[in-house]
């Protein structure tokens, strides 16, 4: 079964094509990070904007990509929440679009579905994906060799239920416990912040660039993690809080500056050396994977019938944190993350997604009738 994934809920448009929940014949992905590195962060109107310029090329080259037309594709699956109400409209209304035209059935997606099921994505070493950065121009131009597809490596193991996930991104900060294919449960989820949110407020912190995860990640490289000592937030049992780690990083960077509390954040990057900076970040970085992994062991001891942990989201690329769920679960469980270029949002997973959910009976959605919701939890 050949699906047509499509996502927009962010900064990122993107579409691909996905055989059977896994086998990637296509991935393209126009990211918008460069656009929004000069404002230091995503402005809605801006980036529904630059999905509208991006959508109809990036399909486009997906099918191409892929060696298809539409009469070749089974379904089309779109993201429909969460996310910026501009950015989620333009990929449903082109979704619901083609839809009708084509005459093919239309499935709607929760994003953060889509994430964990990024884990059932085939790495792919086919030279089948395309991320690109405002040069619509080059997408047309860009065909891909025809036979691109016919080198997909052999398939991977997958995550057995029941699992545990951890989806650590932007917006989101949950455990979520699944039975099987397509049962959610949320047994842990943010008070206030999202850890990806933290990462980017820490990066302005220490004058980092957006996105601050990446950033972070690269710049504690070469820091101390156990110099500054950051504490752990207290809350209910398996729910996370990150906003107060964001201000005890801003205090600490304040009380090492020797400067007042009252120093507005955005001037404290003109004080720090390259060294605290590195330091800050390596000292955040490990206690906010401390967090997460702590938050997992507990949701364990709750659930002794699991076989696999799984990780997604954008933050699932750091490579602190994957060392560290490896070095503390691997000896017990499986344990998956997403191969680093479907950590973030793509339209691979949003049609590894789907393919699950018609495979479990999911039906069509209505492509007349189909809305959009800045927020509504996964289920
Ligand atoms: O899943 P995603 O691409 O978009 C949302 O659904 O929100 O996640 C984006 C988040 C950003 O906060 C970004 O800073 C964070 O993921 N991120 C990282 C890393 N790469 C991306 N955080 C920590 N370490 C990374 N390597
Ligand atoms: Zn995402």
């Amino acid at each position: 079964m050949k699906i047509l994934g499509i996502e927009t809920s962010c900064d990122e448009t993107a579409a691909a094509v996905i055989e059977d929940g896994s086998k990637i014949l296509s991935n393209v992905i126009v990211s918008q990070i460069d656009i929004f590195a000069e404002y230091g962060g995503v402005i809605p109107e801006i980036a529904a904007r630059s999905h509208l310029e991006a959508i109809l090329p990036v399909i486009h080259k997906a099918l191409n990509a892929a060696n298809l037309d539409w009469s070749n594709l089974d379904a089309i699956a779109v993201t429909h929440t969460p996310g910026l109400m501009g950015s989620l409209l333009i990929g449903t209304l082109t979704a619901r679009t083609f839809a009708i035209l084509k005459n093919k059935p239309l499935y709607a997606v929760h994003h953060l579905k889509s994430h964990i099921y990024a884990n059932w994505l085939e790495e792919d070493s086919t030279k089948t994906s395309t991320t690109l950065s405002k040069d619509l121009a080059q997408i047309d131009q860009n065909q891909s060799p025809k036979n691109e597809q016919n080198s997909t490596p052999a398939s991977s193991p997958k995550p057995t239920f029941p699992l545990l996930a951890l989806v650590v991104s932007g917006g989101h900060t949950q455990i979520i416990y699944m039975q099987a294919h397509n049962h959610f449960e949320i047994i842990g989820t943010t008070r206030d912040d999202a850890v990806g949110e933290c990462f980017d407020k820490v990066a302005k912190i220490l004058g980092l660039p957006y996105p601050g995860g990446p950033a972070v990640s690269a710049c504690a490289k070469t820091g101390d993690s156990s110099k500054y000592h950051l504490p752990h937030p207290k809350v209910d049992y398996l729910d996370f809080s990150f906003s107060g780690l964001k201000t005890a990083v801003l205090r600490a960077v304040q009380s090492e500056l020797g400067l007042s509390i009252k120093t507005p954040s955005y001037e404290l990057k003109n004080h720090l050396s390259e060294q605290q900076q590195a330091d800050f970040a390596a000292s955040f970085q490990e206690t906010a994977c401390d967090i997460l992994i702590e938050k997992l062991q507990a949701a364990l001891t709750d659930h002794p019938d699991i076989k696999s942990i799984v990780l997604a989201g954008g933050v699932s690329a750091n490579q602190i944190l994957r060392q560290k769920a490896l070095a503390t679960f691997s000896k017990n469980y499986q344990v998956f993350f997403p191969a680093p270029k479907f950590s973030g949002d793509n339209g691979a997973m949003v049609a590894a997604a789907t393919y699950f959910e018609i495979t479990n009976g999911v039906k069509p959605i209505n492509p007349y009738t189909l809305s959009i919701a800045p927020r509504t939890p996964i289920e």
